[in-house]
């Protein structure tokens, strides 16, 4: 006789529910899930002791027939894909037709719904084993009842943690799946006590609020980008408020929640430079594209997805943030009770205005010199046409339609330099001035070294400089940046920045080697500046791809919102 035999089916749901139920927040999961496939507006949750006593799901969804439900509960029974075929393009959350006996494979289940016209019924099962189908007074839709979960499962239950850790980790499944459904009322009680209760919203940044509260939906931009068939859409953290812990990421294509870390960071990729090394932003991303560009049965849980040119993907979804951080609403905020974003929400309309200098990043890059006397290029209405003050011989202070910009002198060239050098460094040689008086420089070994390798990208912005034997090396021609620059001072720092790679952490050679020149040539703090000069130096940070951030991850712009300077003085 072989040794090969078919599995019980009760054996056999008992192993699918080992990947598909793994902790309460599962279960809460495909429960809300169905409840949405069946095209509920109001889903209400209960959790008993984190959900190891009892997991409640009730819906106001279109509900079954008696023959229906009693199908539901078994294996590979679903109203949702007949044929294989349909899973390209499925818009359902569920498809396998596993969750159901999975889950009452492993605990107790008490299923009561009603279809549209009829009768209700009302069946217990437990362990797998169907104990009775009843008639009931439910008036309309479904609810599920899971109790004493994993019961008979010892081992799985063992795994289980503290009640109060899986009622978060069920709390952040329906969070997941909330931030999603904008259109639907949820809510969550745990231990009788109501932890969570968002009604229909039109915005993201309002599921934002309900959900994750109303200081990091403040901090948020809106970001949308469309390439070809593909469109990003979402919201993502100011650069100034990311911090290295307790960021969230939530992704969702095409209508469903999954987990991506290559795409969470294409998201990164995008704030290149504009935060801090270690700090990490929050990012809410929804991806919209066509069905069969992607593959959604791939993980037990549905948790993950399979992407047919993910690499399109990325590129789509970090150029999209990188968009979203240029406007002057990305400017870090001075106040924390900072006005939403304008925008739609998820996958809706959205039009940030850039507040200022929005035309301006039409400009062509242009030369390194920047105080040089091109204004004549400036767009119109730029910055420099308003109002601004210098403060401390270190801040402009700025009108804006806003409120009040103020802007760090330094930083603020510093990005201005750094892009031009970028463009000089990929393109064209920057200008460059030969000295009459070639000028001698001092360099350590190190720094003799580090300028040799550098030797190429140092003539590119302008430096032309020759070894003069032991330490010393002449520089015959020197870049013009502004006319306060100190050529020899910089190629001193320059060398010595070189030396001792201060900006390691940007992991692109040339991006480092720009941002070590923009810091060394940008006008220090200190230095007072002539009007002109400030008006030429905010036409020229406008016109920057990425104004608000300076090349260290730190603010160039603060942002004083006026609403907020209103409100301080009782006008609002
Ligand atoms: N809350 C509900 N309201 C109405 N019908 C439901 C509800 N929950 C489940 N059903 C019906 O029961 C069937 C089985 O549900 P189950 O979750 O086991 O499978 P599925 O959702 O089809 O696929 P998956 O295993 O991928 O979740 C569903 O296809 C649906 O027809
Ligand atoms: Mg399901």
């Amino acid at each position: 006789m072989g040794r090969i035999r078919i599995l019980a089916d009760a054996v056999a749901d008992q192993i699918a529910a080992g990947e598909v139920v793994e902790r309460p927040a599962s279960v809460v999961k495909e429960l809300v899930e169905n409840a949405l496939d069946a095209g509920a507006t109001e889903i209400r949750v209960e959790l008993e002791g984190g959900g190891r006593t009892r997991i409640a799901v009730a819906d106001n969804g279109h509900g079954m027939d008696r023959d229906d439900a009693v199908l539901a509960l078994e294996r590979h029974a679903t109203s949702k894909i007949r044929e294989a075929a349909d899973l390209t393009g499925v818009r359902s959350y569920g498809f396998r037709g596993e969750a159901l006996p999975a889950i009452a494979s492993v605990s107790q289940v008490t299923l009561e719904t009603v279809p549209g016209e009829g009768e209700g019924t009302a069946i217990t099962v437990r362990g797998g084993r169907m104990e009775s189908v009843q008639g009931t007074a439910r008036r309309a839709g479904t609810s599920v009842t899971v109790e004493r979960l994993f019961f008979n499962t010892p081992a799985r239950r063992k795994f289980l943690r503290l009640p109060r850790t899986e009622a978060r980790a069920a709390h952040e499944a329906l969070t997941v799946l909330a931030l999603g459904r904008l259109d639907v009322a949820f809510r969550l009680e745990s231990d009788g006590r109501e932890v969570l209760d968002a009604a229909p919203v039109s915005s993201l940044q309002e599921r934002v609020r309900q959900l994750l509260g109303p200081e990091l939906a403040a901090q948020l931009l809106p970001v949308s980008g469309r390439v070809g068939g593909i469109a990003v859409s979402g919201l993502v953290q100011r650069p100034a408020d990311a911090r290295p812990a307790g960021r969230r990421t939530y992704l969702v294509v095409n209508g469903r929640p999954f987990r991506d870390s290559f795409l969470v960071r294409a998201a990164e990729a995008g704030y290149r430079g504009t935060i801090p090394a270690g700090c990490r932003p929050t990012v809410l991303l929804e991806i919209t594209l066509p069905g069969e560009q992607v593959d959604v049965n791939v993980h037990p849980a549905k948790l993950e997805v399979r992407f047919r040119d993910r690499f399109a993907i990325e590129r789509v979804v970090e150029q999209a943030v990188r968009e979203a951080l240029a406007p002057m609403g990305a400017a870090s905020q001075l106040s924390g009770a900072a006005a939403p974003p304008a925008g739609g929400g998820w996958g809706g309309p959205r039009a940030l205005e850039a507040a200022v200098g929005a035309g301006a990043a039409t400009e062509q890059a242009v030369p390194l010199s920047f105080f040089a006397p091109d204004v004549g290029r400036a767009p119109e209405a730029s910055p420099s046409d308003q109002r601004f003050l210098q403060v401390f011989d270190t801040f402009i202070l700025l009108e804006t339609p806003e409120g009040i910009a103020i802007i760090d002198q330094h930083s603020a060239h510093e990005r201005v330099l750094f892009e031009r050098t970028m463009a000089a460094l990929q393109g064209d040689d920057a200008a460059s001035q030969r000295l009459l008086l070639p000028a001698t420089v001092h360099l350590t070994g190190a720094q003799l070294d580090a300028v040799r390798r550098h030797r190429e990208l140092l003539e590119r912005i302008g430096y032309e400089a020759e070894p003069f034997g032991g330490d010393a090396m002449v520089l015959h021609a020197v870049p013009n940046p502004h006319p306060r620059f100190d050529a020899q001072r910089c190629f001193e720092e320059l060398a010595a920045d070189l030396a001792r790679d201060r900006f390691g952490a940007l992991a692109n050679r040339l991006e480092r080697f720009a941002a070590t020149f923009a810091c060394r040539a940008a006008v220090k703090a200190g230095d007072r500046l002539s009007p002109r000069e400030i008006g030429q130096l905010l036409d020229r940070l406008f016109a920057c791809s990425l104004p608000p951030h300076d090349v260290h991850g730190r603010p160039t712009i603060v942002q004083l919102p006026r609403h907020e300077v209103e409100r301080r003085f009782g006008r609002a």
